[in-house]
């Protein structure tokens, strides 16, 4: 190590190496043992004012060490997540986070591959990541894939990419700009996700371009009506260019008809996308795999692993049946990328043309390890059990009069209220609301909420492999319980 002067260290390497291993192995002892406690700790605990006070200015010239640093980790950050590590988190859509994937993601941050690809290991590792999901997926083996932050990030670069097939042959040089470019479109049920709105703005199409298409009674887009808005905008000069199925909607995990839609996308000229954000992982359990008919035949499919394989933050995959159409939205050089025959850069740059990132961290070898450990089997069952414990929570839901499920739930999400018999709609948002916040705030769990046909829901999602079926049945005990407390006693007849 050298000094720029006296007293001056300017390497950024442990200065006492053998404290530094202590310290990480204590990182190490206390992280397993809060992943064994979690069962006896709060799902969240609100934060309290005095952290945000702590962390704000909390940077500045000079360094307080790294024992110093991990100590305000510990106090200050650790115990305040939003709680998605815990047995009874069954909010929006997240992953639990696998142990070993903690492990994986020290390692890939120590080794500090550099992703875009060079002669390294790393790339090799990501592809045979890509190539099991295509598998699991029923796409190709030749099929092409990046793995990227997260779903949203996934299905913008599938829409680059359809619309790079799609559009006319000057489109890379003129993109939408310029007298009489034509105004494409996309379409996708009403059901689906917020990331296509900010996506067609972030492309440049505008949000409008955006089709949203209604859904029938059980959230599944209506084939007729999409083609009659497709046939209909063409007759207005607009150029259709992509549809969106989606394997798993984010308010009740409906499933669109997959293979109707590929059929009718293939007679019209269009790319097929499905946002498979959580649902296309249901292709891992053989019971279940028959709901997603029709995934194998998409241009694009995007998911996340960091959703319905349980992994940390972040990993989401893109994979695209047509490698030369998925390269063709991504062309790039510069004098500095050149590739030789030999040496660090033999092996070329191959993902930097799958996306608009150079520059991606070592996300594969989480999945890798993961699946190499694990194998996909176990992952299958670990989908399996949350399906089947979301049905039994449906089955009850069901039978309880004071309850009312909403909306369908065919997968590991059920949306639904305490009724009780009450009717005005604004009174019913208002007690569920109540008992939503309630649960959170006594750190029993974690739900969240949404919106089904205008109706406000408690929502689960059971993305989470420690859950137990007693978790759900505690949630489900607790809202009856609340609703009780909350609701109007019924007045003297
Ligand atoms: C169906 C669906 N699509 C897209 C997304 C966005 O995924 P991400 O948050 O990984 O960007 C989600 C997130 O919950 C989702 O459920």
């Amino acid at each position: 190590m050298t000094d720029s002067g006296p007293g001056e260290p300017t390497h950024l390497d442990p200065e006492d190496w053998d404290a530094f291993r202590a310290l990480a192995h204590r990182a190490v002892d206390d992280t397993i043992d809060s992943l064994r406690r979690l069962e006896r700790e709060p799902a969240w605990r609100p934060l309290p004012p005095g952290v945000a006070d702590r962390l704000a200015g909390s940077l500045g010239p000079e360094g307080i060490g790294e024992q110093a640093t991990y100590a305000e980790y510990r106090e200050l950050i650790e115990p305040y997540t939003n709680g998605c590590r815990h047995p009874r988190f069954f909010g929006w859509v997240q992953g639990t986070g696998v142990p070993l994937a903690s492990v994986a993601d020290f390692l890939a941050a120590s080794i500090n591959q550099h992703m875009a690809g060079f002669s390294q290991s790393g790339p090799l590792v990501e592809q045979e990541v890509l190539a099991c999901l295509a598998q699991l997926m029923g796409l190709p083996a030749a099929a092409s894939g990046i793995l990227l932050s997260g779903a949203t990030m996934a299905n913008a670069t599938a829409l680059a990419v359809a619309r790079r097939a799609h559009a006319p042959g000057d489109y890379d040089a003129i993109g939408l700009q310029g007298p009489g470019r034509p105004r494409l479109a996309f379409y996708g049920s009403v059901e689906t996700h917020g990331w296509a709105g900010k996506v067609a703005e972030f492309l440049g199409f505008g949000r409008d371009s955006f089709r949203r298409v209604p859904v029938g009674a059980e959230h599944r887009i209506d084939v007729a009506a999409l083609a009659a808005r497709v046939a209909d905008d063409r007759r207005q000069g607009l150029q259709p260019f992509a549809v969106i199925g989606n394997a798993g909607t984010i308010n009740c995990g409906a499933i669109d008809p997959l293979a109707d839609l590929a059929g009718f996308c293939r007679a019209e000229g269009l790319w097929f996308h499905v946002d498979g954000a959580f649902g296309a992982l249901a292709s891992l359990s053989p019971r279940h795999r028959h709901l997603l008919r029709g995934l194998e035949l998409a241009d694009s499919v995007a998911f996340d692993l960091h959703k319905w394989m349980y992994l940390p933050f972040e990993i989401g995959c893109l994979l695209v049946r047509d490698g030369a159409a998925h390269r063709a939205a991504f062309q790039e050089s510069g004098g500095y990328l050149r590739s030789f025959e030999r040496g660090v850069i033999a092996a070329g740059l191959p993902f930097a043309g799958r996306g608009v990132e150079l520059t991606r961290g070592f996300k594969a070898l989480k999945a890798w390890m993961c699946l190499r450990a694990y194998g996909t089997r176990r992952f299958g069952a670990a989908i399996e059990r949350n399906i089947d414990d979301v049905q039994r929570v449906v089955d009850r839901l069901r039978r309880e009069p004071e309850l009312e499920v909403l909306g369908p739930a065919p997968l590991n999400v059920v949306c639904f209220r305490y009724r009780a018999g009450l009717e005005a709609e604004a009174e019913l948002a208002r007690i569920n609301e109540e008992i939503l916040l309630r649960i959170q705030e006594s750190g029993l769990a974690v739900i969240s909420s949404t919106s089904v046909e205008g109706r406000f829901a408690l929502r689960i999602a059971n993305t989470n492999h420690r859950a137990r079926a007693a978790d759900l049945t505690q949630v489900v005990d607790a809202v009856l319980a609340l609703g009780r407390e909350l609701a109007p006693r019924p007045g003297p007849r």
